[in-house]
Order: C-alpha cells, then structure tokens, then sequence
C-alpha cells in the first residue's frame, strides 16, 4: 500500500478482538455512571469509533486536538487547537482517549488542562502504549497493547498525514 515497506504487528481481528474486550472493562468498571469520552485527533478517531462502540453505557462523544511537537515545531510547547468547554468536563466522569502514548507529552500536558476544569473523574484509554519511551509520570488506567519504541503506522496512525486508512497496525520498514 502507499510503496511503504510495512510490517503488521496487529491485524484488523486481533485489534478488533482487544478493543471488545477494552469496552466490556470500561462498562464494567462505570457501571451506572454516563462518561464524556474524549478523542485526541487525529490519530484516535477511528480507535475511538470502534471502542464506543464496545463500550454498552448511555456516553457523550467529544474530541479535542493537541498542536504535535513532531511536524517541524522546535518550542516543544504545546497548545490545544480543539478545545471543549469547561462546563463539558465540570463534574463528569471524563475518558480520555488516545492512539498511542509514546513520552506521554501530549497525554501530560492533556491531563493538566483536563484537571483544571474540575472533572469528577478521569482516566485515560490508549491503544498503544511504547512504555520504554515514557518520560512524564502517566500511569494509563486501559492499554490495548504495549509496544516497543518502533514507529507505527494504520488504524488512525499516520505518516507525515498519510496511511491512517491502512487497516492493520504495522511498523514502517523503510
Ligand atoms: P507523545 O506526546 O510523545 O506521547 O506522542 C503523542 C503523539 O505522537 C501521539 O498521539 C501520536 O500522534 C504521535 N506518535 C507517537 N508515536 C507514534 C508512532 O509510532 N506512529 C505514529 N504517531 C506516533
Ligand atoms: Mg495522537
């Protein structure tokens, strides 16, 4: 696809048989409770369609956006550019929802802009998770899978904005 060299690491079933069970957990674990489940664009929104999905509880779906360090910014400061209003995280169960954590910089600074609103409670679900990579104090409370430090690419994950559409998770070998 794309002339990319492209190893799968997880094929379309066994992503899609992690995230039911994702989803059963996270019923289980709010049960009686509505949640505000908030995807981190891009790279979540197809992981994000998929788990709500699984997820059998009354939810609200919300997105944000976190300006990436990685295309060509050197400040490594980071700035919100969808952003949700306060009285949408004031005293609601929020669960925040990520394609992958790798310094945990964007999930870090996500977490200090979420606290400040007051919510009730929050969590975080990532798909993947490059635990070796993790320079800030974040503890995920649902991983789909941890990985190793490789670059990944499909189901959301890009590269340089292309290959989200490729269905499988892969490591780019080029
Ligand atoms: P972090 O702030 O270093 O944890 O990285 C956060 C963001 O970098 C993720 O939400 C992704 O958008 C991107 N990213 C990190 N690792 C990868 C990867 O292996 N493939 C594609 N995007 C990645
Ligand atoms: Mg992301």
């Amino acid at each position: 696809m794309q002339n990319q060299k492209l190893r799968v690491l997880f094929s379309p079933e066994a992503i899609s048989q992690r995230i039911q069970e994702m989803g059963k957990q996270i019923s289980k674990d709010y049960e009686q409770k509505e949640i505000i489940v908030v995807g981190v664009l891009k790279g979540s929104f197809i992981f994000m369609a998929d788990l709500v999905r699984a997820i059998s509880l009354p939810l609200d779906c919300e997105f944000v956006r976190v300006s990436s360090y990685r295309d060509g910014k050197v400040s490594g400061k980071l700035d919100l550019l969808l952003d949700l209003e306060p009285e949408k995280i004031k005293d609601k169960h929020i669960l925040l929802v990520e394609d992958i954590i790798d310094t945990g910089n964007s999930m870090d600074f996500l977490i200090h802009h979420f606290q400040k609103h007051s919510p009730k409670s929050l969590k975080i679900c990532t798909l993947l998770f490059k635990e070796k990579m993790l320079k800030k104090n974040i503890h995920p409370d649902y991983v789909g899978f941890k990985i190793e430090p490789l670059f990944v690419v499909g189901y959301g994950l890009d590269l340089a904005g292309k290959l989200r559409n490729y269905p499988a998770i892969a490591v780019n070998e080029e």
